[in-house]
C-alpha cells in the first residue's frame, strides 16, 4: 500500500535541517577584534529574509531500493510534496530522475526551471543509454539581478563511500545556492537529511558568501575552483 509521507515531511524533525546565518558576526581572518566590514551587501542593504527548501527525496518508485534501512522509508507523495513546496517557502528545489520528470511537471506551477546535474563520473547501471545526469526542478527566492550570470547545469561527479545512496557532491550543492538566488541571510530547509551534506554546504557556503561581502572579491563561490577546493569537501 503506497504510504502517504506528506505530513511527516511538513514537520521539522531531527531530519529536516533548519539553517541561518548570522552576518552581524563576520570578522577579519587577519585581527579577529576588527570588523572588515559590515556583512552587508555592497549597497549596504540586508537582503529581504527568505525561506528557501530543499527536497531530496528517493527517485520515484525506487525508495526501498535504496533507503529500506530508514523507519520512514516509503514512497513519497510527490504532489504533496510540490504543493508543500509551493504554499510553505519563497523559494524550493526538487531533486528527481529524468524518467520521472514528465510527470512531475505536471504537477509544478508553471514558472518553475529546470536545472540539470550532470555526472562526468557515475553509475551506468543497465541502461543504455546510460543515465547520467538529473533534472533539478527549482523556483528561485529571488531574482539574481546583479549578481553574476549561473548555469543551469552543474557538473560534478557522484559520490562514493558515504554510507548512503544519493548524497550530494559540495559542487552541486553551491550551484544549487546560486541557481536558487540565495543569500546567507536565508532560512534554509533541507526537507531530506540524509547524510546532512547539503546542509552543511550550505553552512559553509554561506559563511564564505558572508566573507566576500567583506573583502569585496565579484564573483560567486561557485564559480571559483580555488574556492571550492578551500571548503571541505
Ligand atoms: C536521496 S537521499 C537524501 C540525500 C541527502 N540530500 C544527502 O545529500 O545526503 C533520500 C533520503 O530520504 C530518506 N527517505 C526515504 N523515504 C522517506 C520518506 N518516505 N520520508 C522521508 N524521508 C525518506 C532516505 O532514508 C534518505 O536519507
Amino acid at each position: 500500500m503506497k504510504k502517504n509521507n506528506h505530513t511527516k515531511l511538513a514537520q521539522p524533525d531531527k531530519q529536516v535541517a533548519v539553517t541561518t546565518s548570522t552576518p552581524a558576526t563576520a570578522q577579519t581572518a587577519g585581527n579577529p577584534q576588527e570588523p572588515l566590514g559590515s556583512g552587508l551587501p555592497r549597497n549596504g542593504v540586508a537582503p529581504e529574509r527568505k525561506r528557501v527548501a530543499y527536497a531530496d527525496p528517493p527517485y520515484i518508485g525506487q525508495a526501498h531500493r535504496h533507503y529500506s534501512h530508514d523507519p520512514r522509508c516509503a514512497e513519497v507523495d510527490h504532489e504533496a510534496l510540490i504543493r508543500e513546496l509551493n504554499e510553505k517557502y519563497d523559494g524550493w528545489a526538487l531533486s528527481c530522475s529524468s524518467p520521472s520528470l514528465q510527470m512531475l511537471l505536471k504537477l509544478c506551477p508553471p514558472d518553475v526551471r529546470i536545472g540539470s546535474w550532470v555526472k562526468p563520473f557515475a553509475s551506468y547501471k543497465k541502461a543504455n543509454p546510460a543515465y547520467t545526469w538529473e533534472p533539478v526542478i527549482f523556483k528561485p527566492g529571488r531574482s539574481r539581478k546583479g549578481r553574476f550570470t549561473v548555469r543551469d547545469y552543474v557538473d560534478a561527479n557522484i559520490t562514493l563511500k558515504r554510507g548512503l545512496c544519493g548524497v550530494k557532491p559540495d559542487r552541486f550543492c553551491y550551484w544549487l545556492f546560486e541557481i536558487l538566488g540565495m543569500q546567507p541571510e536565508d532560512e534554509f530547509v533541507d526537507l531530506f537529511l540524509g547524510s546532512g551534506a547539503v546542509t552543511r554546504a550550505w553552512k559553509a557556503w554561506s559563511d564564505c558568501e558572508l566573507q566576500r561581502r567583506i573583502t569585496d572579491e565579484p564573483f560567486g563561490l561557485y564559480v571559483q575552483r580555488k574556492d571550492l577546493a578551500s571548503l571541505p569537501h
